[in-house]
């Protein structure tokens, strides 16, 4: 998690670039922030640091009266330490030479500390600070600042996860950076250079971005970048240019990115119907890809949370359209669990980010076992996508609030349109059929008032709530538990309606909301008996019902009659704006969540 931003230049101040872009990367994290700027004109270092979210930050930065044209910042999701000043980043050595912002968590860091630290003062409880001082204790044993974080990233237990981002008060223009696991981009500009987590924090800036692998650092000055490997020997490579309007990042009107994100999602599947469909309405993906998927007995699909919700989905249309046995995998399971694979299987890896460090771990054990992957995200270039054999783009745009929306329909979209190539043509015109639902989404999304009144009426004040259904249905009804309590804390389970009859039904009280999905008609009957039981319990139902599937006495909302195995793209949306207006309602923050950070970069 946390991210980081960083800026050396000739010509402008630094603290407004790194603040803004710190603003950028609070959805990883914003429980502490901070900030530091050599000034080189009054030989001063000067570090501000503030418990509490990116804006209390520039409020201390205004009065602080910052100045000088290079620095590095941080935004926190605590993992070592809680949130306070003292834990917050940059840290300093205790000779204050060195400042440090850090991604990630060292594993052995106590170890490390008992070994070489233990005649230094330590003022946090971070991880980060250990690895300050020994930059700062090589350094006085008489290394260069460079063989000093040679030297300490060499230390790391091999499972800790670091992106670094360092400054040396003796060399005010000059930041050293080093990675392993957490991501890292160098931004080239004229006259600059801006280091980040996340192209985004830096768009404004530039629009050309160097990634560093793993193991390799950096050491970025105004004019120059140099980057080396792990044998210390320099080593070139060219920057990409990453193709997002710096606006896509703005929240422009709204409140809250995740009510943007949710309006998006009709642009979202139009972008992807341009992107996949010729003009003939054949289907763009190259036949490799194709060729290797048809090739294998199985695929595994391998994600965390709403992606690997997704997954479920696609699972249902990958066997039902192609043929292809699909299963699908938590991936911090099966990265330390793993079933037994069958003979010739191929993976694809969903992920909004590309940087979820569970799934990296599972594609890394896949690649050392020589097999054949696809990931499936929406930011280019990130690590899943560079270290899968093959990647395709999820076109949602920017995904800002944690609370992840329009890459969840992306993946169901790209799934589905993957799965329609490798079929031999299903009685279905696909790109017709999501045309329609693009249209569909735009006429729920307008429908915003109606689920704002279900939202206070029957989710504010709930303690808890079910989603229940059967097949796809079942599995919106995770997703769709998943956001009401990720951003309203009410108790939420997503249930299969057949299930709750085992043992969950004992949770149904008086008023108890209970909200049914009803768009697959094979079940729909049997569904309608588990609402029934429910409501003989007390329980308050609710029911989003294709329009074939509604029936007279409905308290609910009404989708548009769709294929079932495409209804998730429709029946997720009620869901989403249902949790978006019970978080609202309660007075939350719908953006940051308490104690989540979006990407979700350890494991
Ligand atoms: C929930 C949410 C998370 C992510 C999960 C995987 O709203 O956003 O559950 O889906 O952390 O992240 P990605 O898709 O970036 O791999």
């Amino acid at each position: 998690y946390c991210g980081i931003v960083g800026y050396t230049g000739l010509n402008y101040q630094s603290a407004p670039i790194l603040l803004k872009g710190l603003q950028k990367l609070e959805y990883r994290g914003y429980d502490s922030a901070g900030i530091f700027v050599p000034d080189v004109a009054d030989n001063m270092d000067q570090l501000v640091k503030e418990k509490g979210r990116v804006a209390e930050l520039v409020d201390l930065v205004d009065r602080s009266d910052v100045s000088g044209t290079a620095g590095i910042a941080h935004t926190r999701w605590a993992t070592h330490g809680v949130p306070s000043v003292e834990n917050a980043h940059p840290q300093m050595s205790a000779n204050e030479r060195f400042y440090l912002v850090h991604n990630g968590v060292i594993e052995n860091y106590l170890e490390l500390k008992h070994k070489y630290l233990t005649d230094v003062p330590f003022v946090s409880d971070t991880d980060t600070e250990v690895a300050v001082q020994l930059v700062a204790k090589f350094v006085e044993e008489g290394l260069t600042t460079f063989e000093a974080l040679q030297k300490m990233t060499s230390l790391l237990a091999d499972n800790s996860a670091y992106g670094f981002l360092l400054m040396d008060d003796q060399e005010p223009d000059t930041m050293y950076v080093a990675k392993r696991k957490s991501p890292l981009l160098i931004g080239i500009g004229e006259d600059f250079n801006v280091v980040t987590s996340d192209a985004i924090a830096m768009l404004d800036e530039t629009h050309d971005f160097i990634e560093l692998n793993d193991d390799e650092i950096g050491v970025i000055k105004p004019e120059s970048v140099r980057l080396f490997n792990r044998e210390g020997e320099e080593i070139s490579r060219e920057p990409f240019h990453v193709d997002i309007d710096a606006s896509e990042t703005d929240k422009g009107t709204y409140e809250y990115y995740m009510l943007k994100e949710i309006d998006e999602q009709p642009v979202a599947i139009r972008r992807m119907l341009d992107k996949y469909f010729g003009d003939t309405g054949e289907i763009l993906i190259g036949d490799q890809i194709l060729n290797d998927i048809k090739a294998a007995d199985r695929i595994y699909i391998v994600a965390a949370g709403t992606s690997y919700h997704s997954g479920l989905i696609g699972a249902r249309i990958f066997e039902s359209w192609s043929g292809i046995p699909t299963e699908v995998h938590v991936s911090s399971e099966f990265a330390y669990e793993q079933p037994l694979l069958s003979e010739n299987p191929f993976f694809i890896f969903l992920s909004q980010s590309g940087e979820t460090a569970d799934s990296r771990e599972v594609l890394q054990n896949v690649n050392r076992a020589g097999f054949k992957s696809l990931t499936m995200t929406n930011v280019e270039k990130s690590t899943l996508w560079r270290e899968a054999t093959y990647a395709l783009p999820l076109m949602a745009g920017p995904e800002i609030a944690v609370a992840s929306t329009k890459a969840y329909i992306a993946q169901v979209t790209l799934q589905a349109i993957l799965a329609y190539a490798l079929s031999d043509r299903i009685d279905l015109d696909l790109e017709q059929e999501l045309s329609k639902i693009a249209v569909d989404i735009q006429a729920i999304v307008d429908d915003k008032a109606v689920f704002e009144k279900v939202a206070n009426e029957l989710l504010v004040p709930a303690h808890s709530a079910f989603y229940i259904g059967r097949g796809a249905d079942a599995d919106v009804s995770l997703e769709a538990a998943l956001k009401l309590k990720e951003i309203s804390y009410v108790q939420a389970e997503g249930f299969p309606a057949g299930e709750l009859k085992h043992g969950t039904l004992a949770l149904i009280e008086d008023g108890t909301p209970v909200i049914a999905l009803l768009t697959q008609p094979k079940t729909a009957g049997l569904v309608r008996g588990n609402i029934a039981e429910t409501q003989a319990r007390g329980a308050n139902a609710y029911t989003i019902t294709t329009k074939a599937l509604a029936e007279p006495g409905d308290t609910g909302y009404v989708l548009p009659d769709v294929d079932p195995l495409l209804a998730p793209l429709l029946s997720v949306v009620p869901t989403q704006l249902l949790a978006y207006y019970t978080s609202l309602g309660r007075g939350l923050d719908v953006d940051h969540p308490r104690n989540l950070a979006k990407s979700v970069t350890v494991q």
